[in-house]
């Protein structure tokens, strides 16, 4: 409850920006076909992103530079989109974008940063990411995470912001990004990696292109969300604490995610106090692609480091706890519930030292494609405490009894049960 509230104060402390006059107005409209917009957005953004407010008119804003908008008690009004320039090559280089994002060396082509703002795009507006283009390209080139694909909406250091009712259309590599935040509201926002070309029906060509990472934030707000991609609809990764998701639809992917943690050896990943309810999450036609992994999910990295990050590492600690997932509906997952501490590691591994406890599961309903719907495979050295179920009735297929499994978890209840299941799920 404690939770509930402070967050919607602060959504009250943000919304009460609206009635704010603002001192200085700045409109825009797009040139035009075969102009570049970037250099009037900069313009506008420094004259009225402070202390000001700015009306963006519909169309598509041309924009072919990295650009970081630092908003002050200011108001934003977008009407129309931000076409980042589809040129690969050009972005891949790291001097073309920021690195603002510290996990995994994330790349950012456009970055919010400030305190006491509102972004507004209306239902009408956002970024257009121009994601086929990628899309494509890596189907034939190497993918790796934190290879310099940009994110396409990253805030950073951000303190009391709100970004409302805002479209991104086929982000290339990861939607949004929350990092080293705090008091953020987003409230409506709408991804769609959805690859259109024919060549690939039927396969994930569209990995990485998560809904939002958050990250080293505190009080961050995601409420009326509609994501479509092909990895997590949502990751909670590192010192994420207070965490409210709520009207969630994820379409696709592997579900939402807590983690990966524990892969920064010198690093502890603290996630606590998340309360997400209302959440969606629907397979898409098997033509468009196949992936519904999980409902939710959690994950750590061994205690061992094996190789370094980006791509590997390893032995970080930390805790998870003070997680409640109400009102959850799955629609043929694969694993509807899955929790597992050995990302990264081999059989020579030790085992994790970071911690789940107080978790709570309530009111799942939907549908798995196998009979273990429940599958909490918790650390030797870091077994899982207080793990409570309530009518959690996730339908198995055929009308088979469901399998639950529980491996190192000390206190569990609630299930129709025993969590003794073995196997892989
Ligand atoms: C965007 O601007 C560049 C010049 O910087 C231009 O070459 C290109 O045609 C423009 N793109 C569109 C879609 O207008
Ligand atoms: C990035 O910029 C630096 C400094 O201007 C330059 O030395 C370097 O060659 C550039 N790197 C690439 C990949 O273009
Ligand atoms: C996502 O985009 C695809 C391709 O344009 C479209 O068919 C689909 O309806 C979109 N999904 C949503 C939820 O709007
Ligand atoms: C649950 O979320 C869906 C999709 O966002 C929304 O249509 C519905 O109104 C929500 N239900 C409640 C009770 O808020
Ligand atoms: C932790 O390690 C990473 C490399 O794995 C390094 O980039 C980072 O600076 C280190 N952070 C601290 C706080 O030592
Ligand atoms: C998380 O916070 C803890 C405690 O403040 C700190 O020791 C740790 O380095 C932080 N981890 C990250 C990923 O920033
Ligand atoms: C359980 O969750 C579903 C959505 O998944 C919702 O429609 C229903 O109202 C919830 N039931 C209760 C008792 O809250
Ligand atoms: C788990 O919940 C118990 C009971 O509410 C509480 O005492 C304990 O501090 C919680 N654990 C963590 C790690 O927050
Ligand atoms: C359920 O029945 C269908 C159709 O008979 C079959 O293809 C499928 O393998 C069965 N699933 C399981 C998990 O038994
Ligand atoms: C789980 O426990 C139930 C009830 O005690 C028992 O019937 C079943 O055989 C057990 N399953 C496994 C895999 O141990």
């Amino acid at each position: 409850m404690k939770l509930k509230v402070g967050l919607l104060t602060s959504l009250t402390t943000i919304l009460s920006l609206f009635a704010r006059a603002y001192s200085k107005l700045c409109t825009l409209v797009p040139l035009g076909p075969g102009q570049d917009d970037t250099d009037q957005v900069e313009v506008a953004i420094a004259e009225c992103g402070q202390y000001g407010e700015l009306v963006f008119g519909s169309g598509d804003y041309n924009i072919t530079r990295k650009m970081t908008w630092n908003l002050v008690a200011s108001r934003v009004d977008l009407y129309g989109y931000l076409n980042f320039v589809p040129d690969i090559q050009y972005w891949l280089n790291p001097n073309n974008t920021y690195r603002v994002v510290f996990i995994q060396n994330q790349a950012s082509w456009f970055v919010i940063t400030g305190h006491d703002f509102t972004i507004d795009a209306h239902g009408v507006g956002g970024i257009q990411g121009n994601g086929q283009t990628w899309w494509t390209y890596y189907t034939t080139h190497t993918r790796e995470g934190g290879n310099g694909r940009p994110i396409a909406f990253t805030l950073s250091h951000v303190a009391r912001g709100l970004i409302k009712d805002f479209r991104i259309e086929a982000q290339p590599f990861w939607c949004n990004t929350v990092a080293d935040s705090e008091d953020v509201v987003y409230d409506g926002m709408y991804c769609n990696a959805t690859n259109t070309n024919p060549a690939y029906f039927g396969q994930n060509v569209v990995p990485n292109t998560d809904g939002i990472d958050t990250y080293r934030s505190n009080r961050v707000a995601l409420t009326n969300w509609d994501i479509t991609c092909g990895d997590d609809c949502l990751a909670v990764k590192g010192n994420t604490t207070n965490l409210y998701v709520a009207n969630y639809v994820c379409r696709g992917g592997n579900g939402i995610a807590f983690g990966s943690l524990g892969q920064y050896a010198n690093l502890s990943d603290i996630v606590d106090h998340v309360e997400m309810q209302n959440l969606t999450l629907l397979r898409l036609p098997s033509n468009i692609q196949p992936n519904m992994v999980s409902g939710v999910y959690f994950k750590s990295w061994t205690a061992t480091a094996n190789g370094v990050p980006p791509t590997g590492g390893g032995g970080g600690g930390g805790y998870v706890s003070n997680v409640v997932a109400k009102d959850v509906y799955v629609d043929q997952a694969l694993a509807p519930l899955r929790l597992y501490q050995t990302n990264g590691g081999t059989s020579g591994s030790t085992a994790s030292y970071l911690q789940f406890s107080n978790l709570s599961f309530v009111n799942w309903s939907g549908t798995s494609l196998q009979s273990k719907v429940v599958d909490i495979e918790c650390s030797a050295n870091a077994p899982c405490a207080n793990i409570q179920f309530f009518n959690f009735n996730v339908a198995t297929p055929n009308g088979t009894a469901p399998e639950y499994e529980c491996v190192n978890v000390v206190s569990e209840s609630g299930l129709s049960g025993p969590c003794n299941a073995t196997g892989s799920a």
